[in-house]
């Protein structure tokens, strides 16, 4: 099942494990609890499972900023262009820079084929594609950082046109799965300082329902964790151990969020 967020129990599954290492190339030993290493493993084992690890399919990163995951997959695709805003958001500090355009090879700590990656400066929300241009759609972590809700959509409509038919898209956000009334009873631009990230009713309204993909899963959205373990306190960006190993859950008074796996197809 793909369409959900991240368990304690994917780390007991040895062929996501085995995908860490032979796809994403992770030590076996680095494949920690951590859902930034879930996104990307359940990403490269959904394209697996829908057949487009082929070796033939064209991809597209949205949001990619310097994320191992385009190199796998340039080792997996015919073409994979990764994009993002590279050094104009507030993640320039942070996690992308115009250094990486210069040499993204420099960024990767194993081998893989140059001549299968293009990184290319893009908004995600004016895609400079033609329509139906790519097999496969890939973004983590960074929609619900694209701007307000009705840039979102826009984002998502951009998604839809350039995906061919037969395509598929699989998008990693963050997701406010936990949330107290207060803050439910908010529109997502107004629950600032939380506002980026998606309550159920976005994933519903805005990720899911803003362009006319199909789900061949149910998206299980429901609040079953019962174990909040070393929270990363938004307001300090501290985990409670003070390590960021093991890392599922970020929270602000009462709202928690983790990881969200949606697989979307045309
Ligand atoms: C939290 S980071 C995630 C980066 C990467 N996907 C990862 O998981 O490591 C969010 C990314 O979204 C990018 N971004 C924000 N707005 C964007 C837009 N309109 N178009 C493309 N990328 C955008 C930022 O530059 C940043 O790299």
């Amino acid at each position: 099942m793909f369409n959900r967020m991240p368990t304690l129990a994917d780390w007991e599954d040895e062929d996501l494990a085995q995908l860490a290492v032979t796809e994403l190339h992770l030590a076996p030993e680095d494949w920690q609890v951590n859902r930034k290493f879930w996104e990307w493993a359940m990403i490269i084992r959904a394209l697996r499972e829908y057949g487009y690890l082929t070796g033939t399919c064209n991809a597209l990163g949205l949001g990619c900023g310097k994320e191992r995951l385009m190199f796998a997959l340039a080792n997996r695709m015919r073409t994979t262009v990764a994009t993002d805003l590279y050094g104009q958001t507030a993640f320039a500090d942070r996690e992308v820079d115009e250094q990486f355009l210069r040499n993204p090879e420099s960024y990767c700590d194993f081998e893989f084929d140059p001549r299968g990656l293009l990184v290319s400066p893009m908004d995600a929300t004016q895609i400079s594609y033609a329509d139906e241009s790519f097999d496969v759609l890939f973004s983590c972590s960074s929609l619900e950082h694209f701007g307000p809700t009705d840039t979102i959509n826009r984002a998502q409509k951009e998604a839809y046109r350039i995906l061919r038919p037969g395509g598929v898209y699989v998008l990693a956000v963050d997701y406010l799965f936990r949330m107290t009334d207060e803050f439910k009873s908010l529109p997502r631009d107004e629950r600032k300082p939380i506002s980026d990230f998606f309550s159920d009713a976005d994933i519903r309204e805005t990720v899911v329902g803003s362009a006319p993909f199909k789900l061949e899963e149910s998206l299980d959205l429901a609040d079953s964790v019962s174990d909040l373990f070393n929270v990363v306190d938004m307001e300090t960006w501290e985990p409670e151990s003070g390590s960021f190993v093991p890392h599922l859950y970020c929270g602000y008074r009462g709202n928690y969020l983790t990881s969200l796996l949606i697989v979307f197809f045309k």
